[in-house]
């Protein structure tokens, strides 16, 4: 297909200069009302330094009120000004960067006066909270809360917004039958699963205008045993969001308590990386937004062999740039080895996202 790594091009409405993205990566180093620190600009003035060709942040939170937790906000107007300094310290590294857009849901921690939403009400061993189902004018003001969000993005400076439709989050539950009982126009067919996020998309759209960039990440499958979104409506909905006019799709997949988790443990040969492959290899083919494809990638054969062999148009890595923020760097010199992460997951940690192996 001719396309190379590292070439500059266009993802989505942003000029970038390779398709290597940095997959949105919950810091967990705002300060305790989530707004920015000087230490979460190093990181991302650090990543920069490792010519990554896009920068997507960690879930930010849209909606006020959900979380005490250091993950960063965008909630009301008082974030803009740290946001910015983010966007500023990036932009003169010549970095490009996307917030992720996320309401946490009920996979959320941290606030005890706070109910967590779902679609229906249905609980998740994973949240200490009891969620409430979501009523209609409840949904109205987070679709609000959205195109709030991005537009206080915009102002932040930031390059575009990925809304985070992934992973079991509050969005992702709307996709999943098991969360999703609901018997209106929000629950049922995979049209209706995905009314929410159109909606908020065009709320973004209409507050943001046409030339901004609007990225969505999902899952193409959630690997549970019952009642997870399935790779079929997945599909279906990937052409909705490219429909409705997305700017492009990060493929991921799996929630918490499924059979396979987004980050999935023990990648150790070449085989084991890039899980979800097959799944992104066919939207790319379906779809004419550029798709980016996260999950376990950790060699430059690996994806140099995506990028030439597929339609899919960039790459997404979380744990190898937590292990090594200047991978990028080390492979453009020539010192090809793949990445040193092993996938331990042992880089959540409530003091800060880092590997283990950097802790001092
Ligand atoms: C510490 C950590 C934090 C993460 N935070 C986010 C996040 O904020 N938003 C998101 O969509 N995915 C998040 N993920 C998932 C990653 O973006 C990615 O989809 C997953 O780790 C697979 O990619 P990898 O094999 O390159 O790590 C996180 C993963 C890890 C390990």
């Amino acid at each position: 297909m001719g396309k190379k790594v590292f070439e500059k091009i266009n993802l989505g409405g942003i000029e970038v200069n390779n398709r290597i993205v940095r997959s949105a990566t919950g810091e967990l180093m705002a300060d305790s009302n989530g707004y920015v620190t000087d230490r979460l600009i190093k990181m991302y003035t650090d990543l920069c330094d490792g010519d990554i060709g896009l920068l997507i942040t960690g879930l930010t939170e849209v909606v006020e009120g959900t979380l005490t937790y250091t993950l960063m906000k965008i909630s009301d107007d008082s974030y803009i000004e740290g946001l910015k300094r983010l966007t500023d310290a990036v932009h003169e590294k010549n970095g490009k960067i996307v917030v992720q857009l996320v309401h946490h849901g009920a996979q959320v921690k941290g606030n005890p006066d706070y109910t967590p939403y779902s679609p229906s009400g249905v609980g998740d061993e994973e949240s200490s909270f009891k969620p409430k189902e979501i009523t209609k004018e409840e949904i109205k003001k987070v679709v609000e809360d959205f195109g709030d969000g991005a537009l206080r993005a915009k102002k932040a400076g930031f390059d575009g917004v990925q809304i985070h439709g992934a992973h079991g989050y509050f969005f992702s539950r709307f996709l999943t039958p098991y969360y999703n009982r609901r018997n209106d126009e929000y629950g049922g067919s995979i049209e209706n699963r995905v009314r929410i996020i159109l909606e908020a998309y065009e709320n973004v759209r209409s507050k943001c205008g046409e030339d901004f960039p609007v990225f969505i990440k999902m899952n193409i499958s959630d690997f549970l045993e019952k009642g997870g979104l399935t790779f079929e409506d997945s599909r279906k909905a990937a052409k909705l969001f490219a429909q409705a006019g997305f700017d492009s799709i990060e493929i991921s997949g799996g929630i918490r308590r499924g059979d396979h988790l987004p980050m999935r443990p023990k990648i150790k040969t070449v085989e084991d990386e890039a899980y979800h492959r097959d799944y992104g290899e066919i939207i790319a083919k379906d779809l004419d937004i550029p798709i980016i494809l996260v999950g376990g990638f950790k060699s430059l054969e690996v994806i140099e062999d995506v990028i030439s062999n597929t339609d899919i148009e960039a790459v997404s890595m979380c744990r190898p740039f937590i292990r090594e923020p200047r991978l990028l760097n080390r492979w453009l010199d020539g010192q090809t080895e793949k990445s040193k992460c092993i996938s331990c997951n042992q880089c959540f940690s409530p003091t800060g996202t880092t590997c283990i192996f950097n802790r001092k």
